[in-house]
């Protein structure tokens, strides 16, 4: 689908990170881009930084988002691109350790409806708002074709990590999305796709890296010494200092290997110090 500089674009999550770089882009290109986004504090200057419009917007609140489609199309008109970036969610393990009170835990099925409707429902409640502006409005060309909907899964959503039962299951039901929205939007010429992303340096990921930082704790690699016999073998890649040094502590010799994909680099961990027992 060929859209034309000047259209009017939406842009979710646009005040950083992947919205924020596919607003900047779009605006590049001579789109009309308006941000939708809760954070009042950079979202007007960036928006102004691109020449588009900042409208606050709550993508978990229905009349928010109504509101948000209203000012963008009043201001640019129809848009006929939005690209769906904004995500809230939480973070856990299914059963975890609760270290204040010496049992486990386990995450609150309310915990699991918030990050839910943080990315799965209001991945849907975004598409179909704009799908239903899209139809009712005038076709853009001869083949019909009125707009295009871009949704934002991620690596998660096929290959879900610890700790990401939350992200990685909604992720995966934004990619279920798609296909039946597809279907059900072709015959008004609306196209809807989703992108999968890996990790990339953005607030939300690298907050997310101090949140977690059990995950690399020198005691958690000096326990997994302790279970490794020897010539055990582990993989990761992280190959950042602190787990490397705990690793070699824990036992383990390392070798530093090419990565795959995306990834640069991996490490392989070999148990190399007899079994302490
Ligand atoms: N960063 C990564 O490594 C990575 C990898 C795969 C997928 N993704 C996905 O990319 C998307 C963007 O992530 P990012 O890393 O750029 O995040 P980010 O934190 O840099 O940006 C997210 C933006 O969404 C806004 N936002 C949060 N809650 C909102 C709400 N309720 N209503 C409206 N706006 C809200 C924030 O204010 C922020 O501006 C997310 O869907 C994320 O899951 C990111």
């Amino acid at each position: 689908m060929e859209l034309k500089s000047g259209t009017a674009a939406i842009v979710t999550g646009g005040a950083s990170g992947l919205g924020l770089a596919s607003a900047k882009a779009l605006a590049d290109q001579g789109f009309k881009v308006a941000i939708f986004d809760v954070n009042t504090d950079e979202g007007p200057a960036k928006a102004q930084e691109i020449g588009g419009l900042f409208c606050h917007v709550d993508i978990t609140d229905e009349q928010s988002v109504v509101d948000g489609f209203a000012a963008a199309r009043e201001a640019h008109g129809q848009e006929r691109l939005t690209v769906h970036c904004a995500m809230t969610s939480k973070r856990g393990k299914t059963i975890g350790w609760d270290k204040e009170n010496g049992c486990y835990k386990r995450l609150s099925t309310e915990d699991y409806a918030y990050g839910a409707e943080g990315i799965l429902v209001s991945s849907y409640r975004i598409a179909s708002h704009s799908a239903l502006g899209m139809a009712n409005s005038d076709p853009l060309n001869d083949d019909g074709e009125r707009g295009a909907i871009v949704l934002t899964a991620s690596v998660a959503a096929q290959d879900g990590q610890i700790g990401q039962v939350i992200y990685g299951s909604c992720k995966s039901g934004v990619n279920g999305l798609v296909l039946p929205m597809a279907r059900d939007l072709m015959d008004m010429g609306i196209r809807v796709n989703s992108v999968m992303p890996g990790i990339f340096a953005t607030p939300l990921m690298l907050g997310m890296k101090d949140r977690n930082p059990q995950m690399w704790e020198p005691d958690l690699l000096a326990a997994v010494g302790e279970a490794s016999a020897p010539d055990s073998v582990a993989a990761t890649y992280s190959v950042a200092g602190a787990v490397r040094r705990g690793l070699e502590s824990a036992g383990f010799s390392l070798e530093r290997l090419p990565g795959y994909g995306r990834k640069r680099e991996m490490l392989r961990a070999i148990r190399t110090l007899p079994d302490p027992a």
